[in-house]
């Protein structure tokens, strides 16, 4: 195996709630089957936030997250079929798995039995996978996306349409994923009334793709503040104030990306009969929930994690042939504290991208202002 590295930058914490500071990191030069990505614009997922600050307990310090990658090929190993140097490539939020298992045969790598290889917080733990260790405590560490560089298995690596505005394509490495696997997985279609609760990265990815699978879309926000983008921009049917409104439109599916922890009843009350409730969002605490609320119209609850390389790619395509991306607001690597705070605080129209080759002047309020 080549042991041989190379240096890239990367921005990262070494504890919790951490300002995050520039760190010089390795990474394996590309074997035969690997990709060399030069990142250009790295996505914050809420998922990144919950990681830094330790909020799952399974975090391991110095973290670089990342893991909404959109770049260019700069090198193909010999083996590598699917890309060539100049394409347009993205990274999500798996880098590798086990391969064998029943899941992974399926081509749902995110469903893996042994838990598959993250991009980052976690380790090279197959036998297959380059850095990986007989010592499970010496396997090597996997560092994310806001860096300059990235070097990956092309099987885990998908191509990015090139209508796709490069900074407009992270998001949908992780955000659009996460959201478009249950509309094929449960058969959401036209014509069907779909809630949206909590309108952030996630939420305003499914209101997208519902719009574009044709059906009718209701959102729930904390709010009124994001109802014209909502109604207007994201092009939403309905809007709900959870916090002053009592649930009015009777929805068949919810697509619940709520960060936080919150009363999953108000938002069972919204269901139909047969209604789902999909849970997408991860917080940190368990859900009381009423029985009644499941007994009374034969309601169910249910959850989906990201989705496997096949379907990543299939969205992909199906973005590229809709001209469907996510709004983002860029940012520079000195803002990455900064732009945490305002996500957690729901300030952020949908998504903020870093570019990581901005230069990062300390005095610099770190926001890049995109011509509208
Ligand atoms: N299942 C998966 O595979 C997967 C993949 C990626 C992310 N996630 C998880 O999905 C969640 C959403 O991620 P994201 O990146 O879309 O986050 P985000 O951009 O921060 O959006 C989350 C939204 O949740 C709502 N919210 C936040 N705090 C709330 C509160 N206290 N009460 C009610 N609503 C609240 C806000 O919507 P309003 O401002 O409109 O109220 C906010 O915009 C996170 O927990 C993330 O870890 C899961
Ligand atoms: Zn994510
Ligand atoms: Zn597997």
């Amino acid at each position: 195996m080549n042991n041989k590295r190379f240096k890239t930058t990367a921005w990262g914490v070494d504890e919790p709630g951490q300002n995050f500071k520039q760190f010089e990191i390795s990474r394996r030069m590309p074997g035969h089957n690997d990709v060399h990505i030069a990142i250009k614009y790295s996505g914050i997922c809420h998922s990144d936030i919950h990681q830094a600050n330790g909020d799952w307990n399974k975090s391991k310090y110095p973290m670089i997250p990342g893991h909404e990658i959109a770049g260019i090929v700069v090198f193909i190993g010999k083996n590598v079929k699917k890309f060539k140097v100049g394409d347009h490539a993205g990274i999500g939020c798996m880098i590798d798995s086990c391969r064998k298992c029943k899941s992974c045969s399926n081509n749902e790598e995110n469903y893996c039995d042994k838990g598959a290889v993250l991009t980052y917080n976690s380790t090279m733990k197959f036998s297959h996978c380059p850095g990986y260790s007989e010592n499970p405590e010496q396997c090597e560490i996997t560092y994310g996306g806001y860096s300059k560089d990235i070097v990956c298995d092309e099987k885990f690596v998908c191509l990015i349409p090139k209508n796709i505005p490069l900074k407009n394509a992270p998001p949908l490495l992780c955000a659009g994923i996460t959201v478009y696997s249950p509309f094929v997985y449960y058969g959401i279609k036209k014509g069907m009334n779909v809630g949206v609760a909590g309108l952030g990265g996630l939420g305003s990815m499914a209101v997208k793709f519902a719009k574009a699978f044709g059906c009718i879309v209701t959102v729930f926000s904390r709010t009124n503040a994001k109802k014209e983008e909502a109604l207007k921009n994201l092009g939403a049917d309905f809007y709900i104030d959870s916090n002053t409104q009592n649930i009015t439109n009777k929805c068949d599916i919810i697509i619940n990306t709520i960060s936080a922890n919150h009363d999953l009843n108000y938002y069972m009350n919204a269901l139909n009969v047969n209604g789902k409730m999909i849970l997408l969002g991860a917080p940190s605490k368990p859900f009381e929930i009423n029985a009644f609320s499941l007994l009374i119209k034969r309601k169910s609850i249910c959850g989906s994690l990201i989705g496997g390389m096949r379907e990543t790619q299939e969205m992909l395509d199906f973005c590229g042939t809709h001209n469907l991306y996510c709004d983002v607001e860029i940012c520079k690597p000195n803002y990455i504290y900064e732009a945490y705070n305002r996500t957690v605080k729901g300030d952020v129209k949908w998504r903020f991208c870093i570019d990581v080759n901005a230069e990062s002047d300390p005095e610099d309020i770190g926001l890049i202002p995109i011509p509208l």
